[in-house]
């Protein structure tokens, strides 16, 4: 009997940690467990009929429910621009980059560093993206972002921007193989969460070495590859290469994530099937259209949808940043969001130059009223 009791005791208290492990891994994926149904059950409504106990892929023990992911984008990948993309279906979040010679310089603490770290919960699995020249730096700044409660810590070897690819950070970083072996060899040590990498192919045509980086990184520990298929060299000119994502895919078996072109839902389709990659980041073509997470191109969305959207967008925006700067740095998304149709050229040249958000949503509303008489 006292066995019985036991065995039963020993059941009930295994079932409990199962529960608390499921839900902790439920929880890093964005996701909550049903104790009642005992289902995964993604946080995101239009996503949930499609939930299940199968992630997409693992970021070493991280699950990703989902393939489409918001590309980091300084300026644009915000906490109010990444939750909505989240809702609509994005499978995890990237910060904009962070420059650790500026962490040092004024910590994490200071306005803009607090605020590109700021993140919500829901939005896990969340990824702070880091770069800098500085090996210690880099390793000693991830050691304390860490703490902020980042899921992974992602490094920057693709930024081409000339001042800081020539110092040797961002896609300089690529010219030198041997660095970035020691470097995520040592992140990897030293930080509890996971360590990936987003690269471009190469500093330039001459010297594309998107093979041997892959292997280094995975031989030296990184748990993801974000392969943006151009060189640093050609900027955002040129189409990007996709094959060259097949081969990085063939390569290593750490998940792949492809980039670079991605603009319709068809694209999403092609890329994956081209070149096998676990995930599809999208940057430029999601800025002002959203959408495109839950596979819908911006030409199917309703324009009052794409109005009521954008309030939304706003209102966030100026929750998160004020309503003077919120407004100023909103300008850019709703250039975005308002194309084609009667009269936005008009709006869009309007909403440039407004500084007021009363009369900039007041011309919202007039639009959108428009578009009703119209539609
Ligand atoms: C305005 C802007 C800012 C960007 N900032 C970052 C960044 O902070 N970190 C990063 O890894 N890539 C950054 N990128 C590159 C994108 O993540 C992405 O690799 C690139 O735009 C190609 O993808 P796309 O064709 O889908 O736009 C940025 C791109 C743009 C357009």
């Amino acid at each position: 009997m006292a066995w019985q009791n036991l065995q039963t005791f020993d059941k009930i208290w295994s079932i409990g940690k199962l529960r608390k492990w499921i839900n902790e891994l439920a929880e890093r994926g964005g996701a909550w467990y049903n104790q009642r149904t005992m289902e995964v059950m993604t946080k995101d409504p239009s996503r949930r009929n499609l939930s299940s106990l199968q992630p997409t892929f693992f970021v070493r023990d991280v699950p990703v429910y989902g393939d489409l992911i918001l590309a980091p984008m300084d300026g644009y990948s915000d906490l109010p621009f990444r939750a909505l993309c989240r809702e609509l279906g994005a499978a995890m979040s990237y910060t904009e980059f962070v420059s650790v010679d500026g962490l040092s310089r004024r910590g994490e603490h200071d306005e803009i560093t607090r605020r590109k770290l700021q993140f919500d919960p829901r939005e896990r699995p969340m990824v702070f993206q880091i770069y800098g020249h500085d090996e210690d730096l880099l390793v000693e700044s991830a050691r304390r972002l860490q703490d902020l409660g980042p899921d992974i810590i992602d490094l920057n070897l693709g930024c081409y921007v000339r001042k800081i690819a020539e110092r040797g950070a961002g896609s300089g970083m690529l010219r030198d193989p041997a660095k970035i072996a020691r470097l995520i060899a040592r992140l990897t040590r030293a930080l509890r969460v996971p360590v990936t990498a987003k690269i471009r192919l190469g500093w330039d045509e001459r010297t594309r070495n998107y093979l041997e980086v892959a292997r280094i990184l995975e031989e030296s520990g990184a748990s993801l590859i974000a392969v943006h298929a151009r060189t640093k060299s050609q900027g955002y000119t040129g189409i990007a290469d996709w094959n060259a994502i097949v081969e990085v895919k063939q390569a290593v078996k750490i998940p792949v994530v492809g980039n670079g072109d991605v603009k319709t839902v068809a694209d999403i389709a092609r890329i994956k099937a081209q070149t096998g990659c676990d995930g599809v980041m999208i940057g430029r073509a999601a800025v002002g259209n959203p959408w495109i997470f839950a596979r819908q191109d911006r030409d199917r969305i309703a324009p009052a949808e794409k109005i009521a959207l954008l309030r939304r967008h706003l209102a966030r925006h100026l929750e998160f940043y004020g309503a003077h700067n919120g407004l100023i740095l909103f300008r850019k998304h709703a250039y975005r969001y308002v194309q084609g149709g009667h009269g936005a050229a008009a709006l869009r040249h309007a909403l440039m130059r407004c500084d007021e958000v009363r009369e900039f949503e007041r011309m919202l509303d007039e639009y959108a009223a428009s578009l009703e008489i119209s539609g």
